[in-house]
């Protein structure tokens, strides 16, 4: 690559062209807007008419656990860039395939490695960086999940798959009886039954942040880190249901995630923005997890900030400078589906947008869950607790009907 970013025509010899790996809600809105700086982009899913399928140029069904189909995908597109957005993928073809000179992995193949894996990125987090995090021990057994429990960890703890993401076989138990039942859920519901779990102990904190960081090239071409406002967000079974932007927090609790946030994004390199997870109590902060990719919480930057997350990720992978400035207070609330169908439909629009300063995004998904997340209600505000306010209002008039 010259020292300067060359975008070029798409559908053309001189196309730029960016291969999504997972194309939902979240990936939909990185190809938007990498679609509005004239890339041409290729959307992978592993089922049909996903959503980001449905803004790409070009559209892919296919199991990207499955080396063969994975590998030959990419020979056939010859993506420069392949931006992963979910876990779920054969990293060692993803090596291999960077190792080949094929294509550059978002951010790096290491981080999209480590952080598939809760044992890989708490290990370096913790471990080789010396970050605070809450205790926590890895067990292959029900036996062994006890005994780490007994030994130190202690109750409330949290179980977790190491592969899983989501809430999926997540629990939170509060004495012995309960163990079986953990060992159980996080066995049957991790991604690649691997038979190990993490135990953490719960940190009682005041209130979770993700912490949007951004690694991109300023216009000397030098890679610098940039920090978004804070995040909240309100979390039920593992899923987030409320976030808003920005979360007041002390100067030193701010200067103490930066930092966190700085040494780990620095520690899995390349160019992107990663949502770090946080807990916060007071002036101090803990490590929970990081994606190395926008963040479902980071929705509420659609209207918040200038650049949502998914254009400040588009530009930093493509060698762009970024902006991260905040415009306004701003907030956003889910909208699940409430009823299982494959043609749902949506009542309630014209309420939801009457309410001031109101936006919604409704996904697309072919398919609707009642705990599943088919669109999200978006509202600014004079501050972060009226965002609130409108924001849930907005999602609470939309109603999802099967018909
Ligand atoms: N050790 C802990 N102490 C206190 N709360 C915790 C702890 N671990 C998890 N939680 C709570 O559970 C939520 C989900 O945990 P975590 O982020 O590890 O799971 P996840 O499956 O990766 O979720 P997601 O993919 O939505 O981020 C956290 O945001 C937090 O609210
Ligand atoms: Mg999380």
């Amino acid at each position: 690559m010259s020292k300067h970013v060359v975008l070029g025509t798409p559908l053309s010899n001189s196309a730029t062209k960016v291969m999504l790996l997972g194309s939902g809600e979240l990936g939909k809105e990185v190809v938007i807007a990498l679609q509005r700086l004239g890339v041409e982009v290729i959307a992978v899913d592993r089922y049909a008419n996903a959503p980001g399928h449905q803004v790409a140029h070009r559209a892919y069904t296919i199991d990207m656990t499955d080396s063969d189909a994975l590998k030959s995908l990419v020979e056939k597109e010859r993506p420069h860039l392949i931006v992963p957005e979910i876990e779920a993928l054969n990293t060692d073809t993803l090596a291999e395939i960077e190792a080949e000179g094929i294509a550059t992995v978002i951010p790096t193949v290491k981080a999209v490695q480590l952080t598939m894996n809760r044992e890989g990125i708490r290990r370096l987090a913790a471990e080789t960086l010396q970050l605070p995090t809450s205790p926590y021990a890895f067990a292959r057994s029900e036996n062994a999940l006890r005994a780490s429990i007994d030994d130190g960890i202690g109750y409330p703890c949290f179980i977790k798959p190491t592969m899983s993401s989501s809430g999926k076989g997540q629990s939170r138990i509060t004495q012995d009886s309960e163990v079986k039942a953990a060992w159980d859920y996080a066995a049957s519901g991790g991604r690649v039954d691997q038979g190990v779990v993490i135990v953490e102990g719960q940190i009682d904190f005041d209130f979770e942040i993700t912490l949007l960081t951004v690694r991109a090239k300023n216009e000397q071409g030098e890679i610098q880190t940039y920090f978004c406002e804070p995040i909240g967000h309100r979390q039920s079974k593992g899923d987030y249901v409320e976030s808003w932007q920005p979360q007041a927090m002390s100067d030193k609790a701010l200067a103490a995630s930066q930092a966190v946030a700085k040494a780990i994004t620095d520690a899995l390199g390349g160019l992107g923005l990663f949502g770090v997870e946080l807990f916060i109590k007071g002036d101090e902060v803990w490590f929970s997890e990081v994606s190395p990719r926008p963040h479902d919480t980071g929705m509420v930057t659609m209207c918040s900030q200038r650049l949502s997350e998914f254009e400040l990720h588009a530009r930093a992978i493509l060698g762009l400078p970024v902006d991260v400035s905040l415009t306004a207070a701003g907030a956003s609330a889910v909208i699940y589906g409430g009823a299982d169908s494959k043609n749902l439909s949506f009542y309630g629009l014209e309420k939801a947008l009457a309410v001031p300063n109101s936006d919604v995004r409704l996904f697309g998904k072919p398919e609707a869950f009642t705990r599943r997340r088919m669109g999200v209600a978006l509202a600014t505000g004079d501050h972060v607790d009226a965002a609130r306010a409108l924001a849930q209002q907005v999602a609470s008039a939309v109603k999802p009907q099967a018909d």
